[in-house]
């Protein structure tokens, strides 16, 4: 049985107060939650609060973004030391909104994937194709050139923690989910591919998270296919009731 994982992405919303009383409400109704492991990514200056306020719950909490560098002149960025040190354990890497907006590429996304591995940050790696790329008969190539880039160098027993998350980018934000089928063929091949990568054991054991449009309404089809093993959620995560509704789908 592989771990089923619920992330919730909040992307640029909630002030300290609001990250802290959404993660309240979320840390009592998950109590009821069995068997499904929980982590939350508020803006980076809530994210210490958050962390705080988790603490003995068993729900994770980290960053959607960090620099490579333990620490240096990079104005405005956060580094993997300070990440740690605010009692976060994870890392989204690679979001599409990063890649597309802040024109970050396979090569930086590689070099934040690698600090996060040395300083035993889990890594959520996000990769996924554009619609144009999908229309053209791309998705496959992209797919396949994000993971092995975003995972070059990587020591394949260094990656236990690595959690991989398809979002393809037209299904972000847009309402527009991936089929579940669509989304399966795509989860298949991200879990050969990382065979090649990490080895065949690992990848078997991998999560995999969907990403795009994730609903209470539409959770139930994608968990039923072989090869997702949870959602990264936007939206539909800055509610306590819609986040931990998904979680709690069978
Ligand atoms: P969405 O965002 O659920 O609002 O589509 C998902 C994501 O970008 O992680």
């Amino acid at each position: 049985m592989r771990r089923r994982i619920f992330a919730g992405n909040w992307k640029m919303h909630k002030t300290p107060a609001e990250s802290a009383a959404l993660a309240k409400e979320i840390i009592a109704g998950a109590a009821g939650l069995k068997g499904r492991e929980l982590i939350l990514f508020p803006a980076a200056l809530c994210a210490l609060g958050v962390a705080e306020l988790c603490r003995g719950s068993g729900i994770g909490v980290g960053v959607q973004n960090m620099y490579w560098e333990d620490e240096g002149a990079f104005t405005g960025e956060i580094s993997p030391v300070m990440v740690k040190a605010a009692g976060c354990g994870y890392v989204i890497l690679g979001h599409s909104e990063r890649r597309h907006i802040f024109g970050e590429n396979d090569d930086m996304v590689n070099k934040k994937l690698l600090a996060a591995l040395k300083h035993g940050i889990a890594p959520v790696l996000c990769v996924g194709e554009l619609l144009e790329e999908r229309e053209h008969g791309l998705t496959e190539s992209v797919i396949i050139r994000q993971l092995r880039e975003g995972l070059a160098g990587a020591k394949p027993e260094d990656t236990e923690k690595l959690i991989i998350a398809y979002e393809p980018v037209w299904a972000i934000g847009t309402g527009k989910t991936a089929t579940p089928q669509i989304a399966q063929e795509v989860h298949r091949l991200i879990r050969h591919t990382a065979a090649e990568l990490v080895g065949q054991d690992r990848a078997s054991r991998l999560p995999l998270l969907y990403g795009g449009s994730v609903k209470p309404e539409n959770i139930r089809g994608l968990l039923a296919q072989d090869d997702i093993d949870g959602a990264l959620v936007g939206g539909a995560s800055l509610k306590a009731d819609s986040f931990l509704a998904i979680a709690g789908a069978e």
